[in-house]
C-alpha cells in the first residue's frame, strides 16, 4: 500500500497537476466532502481505472449549505478517510482550508439558469450554485482530464455536465452508477444520523423506487399513479415526511405526466431530522 500524497494548498495542487499533465499522464477527479463510504469508493475505482493519476479532495463546501443546514454537524473523519483512499490507491488527497478556499473578499460565484430551478434546488436554494462554484473552482486547481461524479445526486451531475459544457471547460464528466446497501439503501454520508428504527424507515424510498419500477412494467404510464403509490409507501413510516417525488425528463428536469421518453423518478424525503435522496431511471 503506498502512502496517499495530502495537498493542503492550492498552488502546490496547481503544480502537481501541471507536472503530471507535463508527463503525458491522465488525471481523473473524485471530488468528495469526505466521510467516504464505498459510494464514493467506487467514483476512485472508476478513476483509477480510466487515469493514470487519481486525485480526491476532501472539502465540506460551506456556500453548498442553506443557513438551517447541516454544515456544522456535518460528519468528518479525515484519518478514516485517508485510510480508506490509500486503499484504493487514489493519488493525492486535496484538502484545502476553507479560507483559501473563500477569502475574504471572494465574490464569483457560477449560477445556471434552470436546472436548479427543480428538484432539490427548489428546498435548497444556494445548493447548485455552490456546487458548481466549487467544483469549477476545484477544475481550475487539479486539472483533471477526467472527473467523476456519482448518479445518486442526479441533478448534481446534470448541473456539472451543463456546466462544463457551457463554460468550456475541457474535461470528461463520467457518471458511475449509485451504490446500495444489501437491502438497497442508497450510500450516503447522511445515513450515519439515522437511528435503528430511522435506517428501517429509510428503506421506503428504494421501495418506492421499485414499487414505480414494477408500475412501469406492468404497464402505468401515468406519472401521477405512480407518483400517489410511492407517496403512499413512504407515509406508513410515522417519522418520514416527503419533501418531493417527481417524474421527470432525464435530460431538462421538467416534470412528466405520462412517462413517454426517457425519465428518472427522484425523491427526497426526510426521515426524522435526516434528509436522503435516491433516484432511478424508469426503463419502459
Ligand atoms: O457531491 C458532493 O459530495 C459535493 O456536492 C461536491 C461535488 C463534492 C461539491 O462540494
Amino acid at each position: 500500500m503506498s502512502a496517499i500524497k495530502i495537498i493542503n494548498k492550492i498552488k502546490d495542487m496547481q503544480e502537481f497537476s501541471d507536472r503530471v499533465r507535463a508527463n503525458s499522464e491522465c488525471l481523473a477527479f473524485v471530488p468528495t466532502m469526505g466521510f467516504l463510504h464505498q459510494g464514493h469508493l467506487a467514483l476512485m475505482k472508476k478513476g483509477r481505472e480510466l487515469a493514470d493519476v487519481v486525485v480526491t479532495s476532501i472539502f465540506v463546501n460551506p456556500t453548498q449549505f442553506g443557513p438551517n443546514e447541516d454544515l456544522a454537524s456535518y460528519p468528518r473523519n479525515i484519518e478514516r478517510d485517508l485510510e480508506l483512499l490509500e486503499k484504493e490507491r487514489v493519488d493525492v488527497a486535496f484538502i484545502p482550508d476553507a479560507k483559501d478556499i473563500y477569502p475574504d473578499r471572494f465574490q464569483t460565484y457560477v449560477e445556471l439558469k434552470s436546472l436548479p430551478d427543480h428538484l432539490c434546488g427548489l428546498s435548497r436554494p444556494v445548493l447548485f450554485r455552490g456546487v458548481s462554484t466549487i467544483v469549477s473552482k476545484f477544475f481550475n486547481i487539479v486539472k483533471p482530464h477526467i472527473a467523476v461524479f456519482g448518479q445518486k445526486d442526479f441533478q448534481q451531475l446534470l448541473v456539472i455536465k451543463q456546466m462544463v459544457s457551457d463554460l468550456n471547460f475541457d474535461i470528461e464528466i463520467v457518471g458511475v452508477a449509485t451504490v446500495r446497501e444489501k437491502d438497497g439503501l442508497a450510500m450516503s454520508s447522511r445515513n450515519t444520523y439515522l437511528s435503528p428504527e430511522e435506517r428501517i424507515n429509510a428503506l421506503s424510498l428504494y421501495k418506492s423506487l421499485e414499487k414505480a419500477m414494477e408500475m412501469v412494467g406492468a404497464g402505468v404510464r401515468d406519472s401521477s399513479k405512480i407518483i400517489a403509490q410511492a407517496t403512499e409507501l413512504i407515509n406508513l413510516c410515522p417519522d418520514a415526511s416527503i419533501d418531493y417525488i417527481k417524474i421527470c425528463d432525464s435530460e431538462t428536469l421538467e416534470s412528466i405526466d405520462t412517462f413517454d421518453r426517457p425519465a428518472v423518478m427522484a425523491l427526497a424525503v426526510k426521515i426524522g431530522t435526516t434528509r436522503l435522496i435516491d433516484n432511478m431511471v424508469l426503463q419502459a
